[in-house]
């Protein structure tokens, strides 16, 4: 590979000073229709209210451009994971607070964007709805048809969702901002954000 990395000036710690906070990325994992999307959207509104500077990822829109030649086979979500991780590194080393909501159903992708990070900059959240609720909820009646068998690989349904076992945060409440708060408070104690 003819290739050398080159070292900017400007450092990830610097870009990020002078937002007045330490980058990382809200890695959040789980169901279609857990809550991933809404939850990472009212942390960073909340973010956004504190003047810390975030963006927010998300694994539908991406695969409309960025991902949108990658299918939901095994191999095209671990292609889509890596771009995506990738993604979020480069966004961190710009100095922001990441969201990111994508399903990330396999440990060893969720391990591979991990290995990316510096030490403590990847927290992985866990929104950890029931499958029963996420297929009652079904907004965009993708589980309804992957019971019809209308769409395969469906994770959940036709694709397994490996649980992760030591998430930085563990959602299991239904209460929206009680589980933006500890969000919050994460970030606050591991000073990500000014306490
Ligand atoms: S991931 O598994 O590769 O991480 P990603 O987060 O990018 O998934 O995209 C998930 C979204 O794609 C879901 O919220 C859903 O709207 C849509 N989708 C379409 N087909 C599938 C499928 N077979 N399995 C899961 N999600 C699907």
């Amino acid at each position: 590979m003819n290739l050398t990395w080159h070292n900017t000036a400007l450092t990830k710690q610097k870009r990020a000073s002078i937002k007045g906070q330490k980058a990382c990325v809200l890695w959040f994992t789980g169901l279609s229709a857990s809550g991933k999307s809404t939850l990472a959207n009212a942390v960073e509104l909340r973010l956004f209210e504190l003047n810390r500077h975030t963006y927010l990822l998300d694994g539908d829109n991406l695969r409309h451009g960025l991902n949108k030649d990658l299918s939901f086979d095994e191999h095209s979500r671990t292609e889509n994971i890596r771009r995506l991780a990738e993604l979020c590194k480069l966004f961190v080393d710009s100095g922001l607070i990441v969201l990111s909501a994508f399903i990330s159903p396999f440990k060893k992708d969720r391990d591979m964007a991990r290995a990316l990070f510096d030490e403590g900059e990847f927290i992985e959240i866990f929104v950890d709805t029931p499958l029963e609720l996420c297929e009652q909820r079904d907004p965009k009646g993708l589980y309804k048809k992957a019971r019809n068998k209308e769409i395969d690989n469906f994770t959940g349904i036709s694709s397994p969702y490996e649980r992760p076992q030591n998430p930085q945060i563990h959602i299991a409440d239904s209460d929206i901002n009680k589980n933006v708060e500890k969000i919050i408070t994460y970030l606050k104690k591991g000073a990500f954000i000014n306490a």
